[in-house]
């Protein structure tokens, strides 16, 4: 188990001789086992701050660490850290359905395992019908739970999510969000989950980083149990909170 440490990180980019500031002096702690949500509008440096995490993107300035508890020698930090769901699906047109999903399980010869693993995150994402099917005859937002089961196969200590539910209909939307809860209560995982959803980013996030203009411009955290109910007056009045930082 890992959580992270990232300290006055910088990116920028040129497009064309402009340069563009997409993260400055960002510092975040997500503590292990911690489920934290991002929120910010199009544009304000939520992929790219993923896409620096899981080391996709180099940073201009500053550091990613990971942090593991005291106690955990080194020789037991997994090298599978971080894994990532991207925006869009990005699937291997070429394999199936079951296929995407076993792929990071490429070099595991224990085939019930293997088959066991997939068998559960195509039933958890209600693919099972579609196992046998190809990305070109399934919709975008099966295709996007597809490529969530293939991080979730992979295991990773970390899984970064940049709105992986943005493709859904509002009653997979719910379902799956109460599935991420599941998973990450069952184990226990660090999860860093980009949306543009204030409603999600609030019914799933323990911490809720809210961003703009490649800024990190406050940080809250959400005293509420899972699973959380969304028209109780304390989601309420964080969720206006939220919305007041983006003066709507
Ligand atoms: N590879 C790149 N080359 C040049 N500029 C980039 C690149 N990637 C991102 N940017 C710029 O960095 C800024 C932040 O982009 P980013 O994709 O991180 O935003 P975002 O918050 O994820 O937006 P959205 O919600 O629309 O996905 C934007 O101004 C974008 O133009
Ligand atoms: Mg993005």
């Amino acid at each position: 188990m890992a959580g992270l440490k990232i300290e006055n990180l910088y990116k920028s980019f040129d497009i064309n001789g402009t340069k563009v500031n997409a993260l400055t002096n960002i510092n975040l702690s997500v503590e292990d086992g911690s489920f934290v949500t991002v929120i910010g509008k199009s544009g304000c440096g939520k992929t790219t701050l993923l896409r620096i995490i899981c080391g996709l993107e180099e940073q201009t300035e500053g550091s990613v660490s990971f942090i593991y508890k005291e106690g955990i020698p080194s020789e037991m930090h997994s090298k599978k850290k971080v894994g990532i769901v991207f925006q869009e699906p990005r699937l291997m047109p070429w394999l199936t359905v079951k296929e995407n999903m076993a792929f990071p399980l490429i070099k595991n010869k224990d085939r019930i395992e293997v088959y066991d693993t997939v068998n559960k995150y195509l039933n958890m994402l209600g693919l099972e019908k579609f196992k046998e099917a190809y990305p070109s005859q399934i919709s975008g937002g099966m295709a996007q739970r597809v490529s969530l089961g293939r991080t979730l196969c992979y295991n990773p200590e970390i899984i970064l999510m940049d709105e992986p539910l943005g493709a859904l209909d509002a009653f997979n939307r719910r379902k799956l969000q109460r599935e991420f809860i599941n998973i990450f209560l069952e184990n226990k995982k660090t999860i860093i989950f980009v949306t543009h959803d204030v409603d999600e980013a609030v019914y799933l996030g323990q911490k809720i980083v809210v961003m703009d203009k490649g800024f990190i411009i406050k940080e809250q955290s959400v005293d509420m149990d899972y699973y959380r109910n969304s028209s109780c007056s304390k989601f309420l009045q964080i969720r206006d909170s939220m919305l007041k930082e983006f003066s709507i």
